[in-house]
């Protein structure tokens, strides 16, 4: 089977895209390992424009976007793309992560790993996934939802605005671009101010604006794999220093130290694996996907923070070093998701 491994990709994670792909291309390099594949890598720059061949393979190997080629068109594909069998996008966030990449797949009658357009969409807008938990019943922090023109317009509007934040979710809030990841965007407000400035910030990258209430609890996560049956991962923690889980923690070596298994009373741990669960059926996810989840010590609850339906892929992520912990090595876990996408 020839394998379409797509990566880069506009969007604010195209670095982390490429660092994923290329922990997957290595996964491939091992003849033992996948003896059944041959891949392709389709790299997607920042402008849109797909390039196969070298320049794909010199951008898996550098692990470096290459200087913007600003030629080719972005409706003319490398001619490899007619080659393909499956595809595996690997791309994190807009136009990756949100269906849009996943319909043109569709379009071409392809196979594909990862969730369809329904899932990634819901998955992708942390508006849409929320009001879907909740139709759910499953358990989330009090959330607000903020369109940008309430926020650019009109000067009367906006500190109206910023009351009715602090009447139904008071500080310390969140404030975050409802389509991004990587904690892209996002910021945390004590007083009046700040909330001022963190949804002048979430502005800029969308139009859509979640305010969050924001609590104090430990983070975990889980990874989810299958289809109308998935199973669920052993629970990991995440812990830092800084003051909430922020990009520079996020991908900075030693900032953020990981726990696998997280050190949870059993009722948690398998709290959190069924809560993933449920939240990868109810926004109709497939394949993969990595489930967060608030733990709140102080008064036991959990809280569904988000799925990421194409979460991190790096040898060092979160979401293989479950799978390992749980007893999936790396290149199984490859192979068993190009399975996923045949079913
Ligand atoms: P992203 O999709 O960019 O990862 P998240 O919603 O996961 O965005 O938020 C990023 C980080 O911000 C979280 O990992 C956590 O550290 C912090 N955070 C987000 N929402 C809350 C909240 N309601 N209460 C406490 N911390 C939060
Ligand atoms: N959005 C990043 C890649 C993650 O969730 O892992
Ligand atoms: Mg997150």
């Amino acid at each position: 089977l020839r394998i379409g491994l797509l990566f880069g990709g506009c969007s604010g994670e195209h670095e982390v895209s490429i660092r994923s792909a290329s922990a997957i291309a290595q996964a491939f390099q091992s003849e033992k390992n996948t003896p059944q594949y041959d891949l392709i890598p389709i790299y997607i720059q920042k402008n849109g424009i797909w390039k196969g061949g070298e320049t794909a393979q010199t951008v898996l190997e550098k692990q470096t976007p290459p200087t913007l080629q600003p030629s080719g068109n972005r409706w003319e594909f490398p001619s490899e793309v007619s080659e393909v069998d499956v595809w595996f996008p690997i791309l994190h966030g807009p136009n990756g992560e949100d269906g849009t990449i996943q319909g043109l797949l569709k379009l071409m009658q392809v196979p594909f790993v990862g969730s369809g357009v329904l899932g990634s969409a819901l998955g992708m807008d942390k508006l849409a996934m929320k009001t879907a938990f909740a139709a759910a019943g499953l358990p989330q922090v009090k959330y607000k939802q903020v369109k940008r023109d309430k926020i650019w317009s009109s000067p009367c509007v906006f500190p109206k605005l910023c009351d009715e934040v602090e009447e139904e979710i008071g500080y310390p809030c969140f404030v975050k671009p409802a389509n991004l990841g990587s904690s892209v965007g996002i910021s945390k407000a004590k007083t009046r101010s700040e909330l001022e400035t963190a949804l002048d910030e979430a502005a800029n990258y969308d139009r859509r604006i979640i305010v969050e209430q924001g609590i104090i609890a430990r983070e975990v996560e889980c990874a989810i794999l299958g289809n109308e049956y998935p199973q669920a991962s052993v629970v990991g923690e995440i812990s830092y220093n800084s003051d909430f889980y922020d990009y520079a923690t996020k991908y900075t070596t030693g900032e953020a130290k990981l726990y696998i298994p997280a050190p949870l009373p059993d009722k948690i741990f398998k709290q959190v694996q069924d809560l993933a669960k449920q939240a990868f059926v109810t926004v109709d996810a497939a394949g993969l996907a990595r489930v967060d989840v608030f733990y709140e010590e102080a008064t036991g609850k959990v809280y569904l923070n988000e799925i990421n339906t194409l979460p991190g892929f790096t040898a060092t992520s979160m979401y293989p070093r479950l799978w390992e912990a749980t007893g999936i090595p790396f290149p199984q876990l490859v192979d068993r998701l190009i399975h996923l996408a045949l079913q």
